[in-house]
Formats: C-alpha cells, structure tokens, sequence
C-alpha cells in the first residue's frame, strides 16, 4: 500500500551550482526526502494495521509522525520545483501584483522571506502560501515541517531551513544560503502554483 512516491528532481543535481552544491542535493533528494516519502507510506500501512486490530494504542505517536513525514515529502516535492538554474529577478503580471498588494513592494517581500528563514529556531521552513479565506499572500514560519502553519493555507514557494538543506556549502553561514536561493527562484512555477491556487474556494461563509 504505497501512497507517496519521490519524485525526480527536474534538473541534475549539479544544475543549482554555485548557489546549492551538487552534494547537498544527492544528499538532500537521495537521502532525506527519500526518507520522508517511505517513512510517510510505513505510517499509513501502520495506521492500516491498527485500524484491522482496533487497536489504537501508538494512535497519537502514528498521527504525529504522518504530519511529520507527509508534509516533508510535501514541501520538498514545492521546493525542488520552486527552483530553476535559469531562475531569480522578479515576478510580474498577477502575481507580482499580488506581490505588492499584501507586501508593499517585491524588496519588503524578499526581505520578510528571508528574515522568516533566518530566525527559525531548530528545524523549519519559510513558505509563502496562499490563504483562501482572506484571499491573501501570506509568510509563515513552520518549525519542523508541520508546526505554526494557519489551516488552508497553500504552500506556493518554500526556503528548506534544516541544516541539512545547507551545512555542507555555507556551514554557520546560513543568511548566505538563503540569499542564494533568490538566484534560483522559478516565478513560472511559482506563479501557476498561485493561479491554481487562487481557485480554491472553502465555503465558510462571511468569515473575511
Ligand atoms: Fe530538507
């Protein structure tokens, strides 16, 4: 009962250089989200398993580690395409509209991404999503991959800021990381993750 697959990162594993190391991307795509992605299946053969049994004993210690590894699996799956060797300058048409209705400018964008990056405690991430109900661009900061997230928000473009998604390259260094990935950025991908998502409609009411 395989339900998550890794997929082939859309360019070599060298393709990023010099910004992100040919190492750490084998690394990072070979070893951790491969990872994620079975740990993610086992989850949910064990969820099946309990389910046959009736017995929910490890119930809450499984739910914890399907949000864990399944929204791993997720951000890396955003992340890997969220980039491009022909990547960085700055999005236009709706997007970039967008971009500076609910930031200001492209540079306060770029700056609040990259602090919210650089200030994680632990393990985390910094995503842009979507959020539905507002109908509004939004940063967020999640510790590990699944914590501090508002609910319905859609992930559009995502900075890894696990160690291990730089150590190798730039060590402590980590601020110079995540300027180096606005030389990678895909606006296309990006902005058809934000036309798809603009579609989402999650009925509850006046509720913005
Ligand atoms: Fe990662």
């Amino acid at each position: 009962m395989n339900h998550y697959t890794l997929p082939d990162l859309p360019y070599d594993y060298n393709a990023l250089e010099p910004h992100i190391s040919g190492k750490i991307m084998e690394l990072h795509h070979g070893k951790h989200h491969t990872a994620y992605v079975k740990n993610a299946n086992s989850v949910l053969e064990q969820l099946d398993e309990a389910r046959k049994k009736q017995d929910f004993a490890r119930l809450a210690a499984l739910e914890r580690a399907l949000a864990f590894n399944l929204s791993g699996h997720i951000l890396h799956s955003i992340f890997w395409k969220n980039m491009t060797s022909k990547g960085g300058g700055t999005p236009l048409g709706d997007f970039g509209n967008a971009i500076q209705k609910d930031f200001g400018d492209f540079q306060r964008f770029r700056k609040q991404l990259t602090e919210v990056a650089s200030t994680i405690m632990g393990s985390g991430w910094a995503a842009l999503v979507w959020e539905p109900i507002g109908k509004r661009l939004l940063i967020t900061q999640i510790y590990d991959h699944q914590s501090n997230l508002a609910q319905a928000g859609v992930p559009l473009m995502v900075i890894d800021a696990w160690e291990h998604a730089y150590y190798l390259q730039y060590e402590n260094r980590k601020t110079e990381f995540f300027e180096a990935v606005w030389n990678l950025w895909n606006w296309q991908d990006i902005t058809a993750r934000y036309a798809s998502a603009i579609q989402l409609n999650i009925d509850i009411g006046e509720a913005a």
